[in-house]
C-alpha cells in the first residue's frame, strides 16, 4: 500500500508544492486531506506560474487524479475561479474528485472570521479570514454543511436555514452587522452545483481502490507541522490537522496505507501572522530583510509579508517525531547563497537558564525562550545551477549535512530555485 505524505514541518510556505508537483510524476492520485483556500501553492513549469489554493498540484499531470478529501473545506466559488483559471491555461480539470464529505465554507464562515478577527484586536490570530476556522468549528458542532448537501436543493435549504438562525443571531447581536439572507445564499450555491457535479464523488473509496491496486498515492499536506490545531502554537494555529496523522481522518486511510512521509524544511525558517517564532529576525534587521526579498516571502494569496528567521533545529527534529518523517527534503537553499555566515538554532535557553533541546510544551516557556545558534560559514555564490549535489559548494553540502545530522533522517531532495529542474536529488534518494 504506497502512501507517501508530503508535509511542511515549520510554519507553513515551506514550498512543499514543488516536491508534490515533483513526485505526482509517479503517482496515480493526489489526494489534499485538509485545510482550504487558506493554502497557496506556486508552481512554475517552463516559465509559467500556477498559483494554486484549493486544487491539488498533481492537476498539472494528465495522469493524475487530483483528490480533495473529506477533511478539506471548500469554498466551492474559490474552487470554481481556480478551474476557471486552470482550464483558461489549458489544464484539463475534469479528472478532479471532490469528496461528498467535504465541509463547505458559507458566506458566515467567512464573515464571522473577518469580525471575530476584528473583535480580538491586538489578540488577533492573524488568519486569512477565509472562513477556515468558523467552518471547522461548525464541523465540530455538527452544524456545518457539506458538499452532498448541495445534491438536494430540500436538505440544503432546510440545514441551512437551521443554521442561519443562529449565525445572523451572532452577526447581528454580537458583532452588530446586517444577517445574511437565506434566499441569496441558497440561491448562489445551488447555482453552482451543475459546475460541481461531475466532480463529487466518494473520495475515501477512490483511494483505496488505487491502494489496494498498488498505485502510488500521494497526501498533499496544507499549511504544516506547527500550524496544526493539536501539535502547533495554540492558539496561532489553523483548525485542521496538516500532520501526517491528519491523512488518516482527512483521507480515510489507516495509519498503515502510509509508507513514507517527507517532511519539508525551508532552510531558514518564515510564519505569517501572530505567535512566538525562536528565531526570528525581528523587523528591521538585515538578513531578514535579505531572506524576504531574495525568498519573495510573501503570500501567495493574501500578499502578506512573512517574519523570516533562522532554521530552527528544535522544531525540526519534534516535526520529524510528530509526523514519523522517513526523510527530510530541503526548500530555497539558493535564498542563503549571499549570506556570509548562516546559524542554526539547535537548543533554547529558557527564562530560567534552562536549556531545551525539545520543543517546551507551556505557551508562556515557549514564548520567551532564546535560541542558541551554531554558526556555519556561508558559501558566497549562486547555487541555482546546481543539478547534482556535487555540483553544491562544499560549505553548502556542509550545512545541507548538519541539517541532516540536527533532523535525525535522511535528506532526500533539496530544491534550489523555483523551477521543476532545479531540484537535486540527493544520492541515497536517486
Ligand atoms: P487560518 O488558517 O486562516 O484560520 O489562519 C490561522 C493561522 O494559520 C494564521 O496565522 C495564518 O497566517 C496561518 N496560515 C493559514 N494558512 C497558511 C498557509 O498556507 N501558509 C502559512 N500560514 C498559514
Amino acid at each position: 500500500m504506497p502512501g507517501t505524505v508530503i508535509v511542511g514541518t515549520q510554519w507553513g510556505d515551506e514550498g512543499k508544492g514543488r516536491f508534490v508537483d515533483y513526485l505526482a510524476e509517479q503517482s496515480s492520485l493526489v489526494v489534499r486531506y485538509q485545510g482550504g483556500h487558506n493554502a497557496g501553492h506556486t508552481i512554475v513549469v517552463d516559465g509559467e506560474v500556477f498559483a494554486l489554493q484549493l486544487v491539488p498540484s498533481g492537476v498539472l499531470y494528465r495522469h493524475v487524479t487530483p483528490v480533495i478529501g473529506n477533511g478539506v473545506v471548500v469554498d466551492p466559488a474559490v474552487l470554481i475561479a481556480e478551474l476557471d483559471m486552470l482550464e483558461a491555461k489549458g489544464v484539463d480539470t475534469s479528472r478532479l474528485r471532490l469528496s461528498g464529505n467535504a465541509h463547505l465554507i458559507m458566506p458566515y464562515h467567512t464573515e464571522l472570521d473577518r469580525v471575530t478577527e476584528r473583535y480580538l484586536g491586538q489578540n488577533k490570530l492573524g488568519t486569512t479570514k477565509r472562513g477556515i476556522g468558523p467552518t471547522y468549528a461548525d464541523k465540530a458542532l455538527r452544524v456545518g454543511l457539506r458538499v452532498q448537501d448541495l445534491l438536494d436543493a430540500k436538505i440544503f435549504r432546510q440545514k441551512l436555514d437551521l443554521v442561519l438562525r443562529e449565525k445572523n443571531g451572532v452577526l447581528a447581536k454580537v458583532y452588530n452587522r446586517l444577517p445574511l439572507d437565506a434566499d441569496e445564499i441558497c440561491a448562489t450555491y445551488l447555482a453552482m452545483l451543475p459546475r460541481l457535479e461531475p466532480l463529487i464523488d466518494d473520495t475515501v473509496h477512490l483511494v483505496h481502490e488505487a491502494l489496494d491496486a498498488g498505485q502510488e498515492v500521494l497526501f498533499e499536506g496544507a499549511q504544516a507541522t506547527y500550524l496544526d490545531l493539536d501539535h502547533g502554537t495554540y492558539p496561532f494555529v489553523t483548525s485542521s490537522n496538516p500532520i501526517a496523522g491528519g491523512v488518516c481522518t482527512g483521507a480515510g486511510v489507516g495509519p498503515r496505507a502510509i509508507e513514507r512521509v517527507i517532511g519539508v524544511v525551508k532552510a531558514y525558517t518564515t510564519r505569517v501572522g501572530s505567535g512566538p517564532f525562536p528565531t526570528e529576525l525581528a523587523d528591521g534587521d538585515a538578513t531578514g530583510e535579505a531572506l524576504v526579498e531574495r525568498g519573495h516571502e510573501f503570500g501567495t494569496n493574501t500578499g502578506r509579508r512573512r517574519r523570516p528567521g533562522w532554521l530552527d533545529a528544535v522544531m525540526l527534529r519534534h516535526a520529524v517525531r510528530l509526523n514519523s518523517c522517513s526523510e527530510i527534503a530541503v526548500t530555497k537553499l539558493d535564498v542563503l547563497s549571499t549570506l556570509p555566515e548562516l546559524k542554526v538554532c539547535v537548543a533554547y535557553e529558557g527564562d530560567d537558564g534552562k536549556r531545551y533541546e525539545h520543543v517546551p510544551y507551556h505557551q508562556s516557556v515557549l514564548h520567551k525562550v532564546r535560541p542558541v545558534y551554531e554558526t556555519l560559514p556561508g558559501w558566497g555564490g549562486e547555487i541555482d545551477g546546481a543539478t547534482r549535489v556535487e555540483d553544491l559548494p562544499p560549505e553548502a553540502r556542509d550545512y545541507l549535512r548538519f541539517v541532516e545530522e540536527l533532523a535525525g533522517v535522511p535528506m532526500t531532495f533539496v530544491s534550489v530555485g523555483p523551477s521543476r529542474d532545479q531540484t537535486v536529488v540527493m544520492p541515497r534518494a536517486a
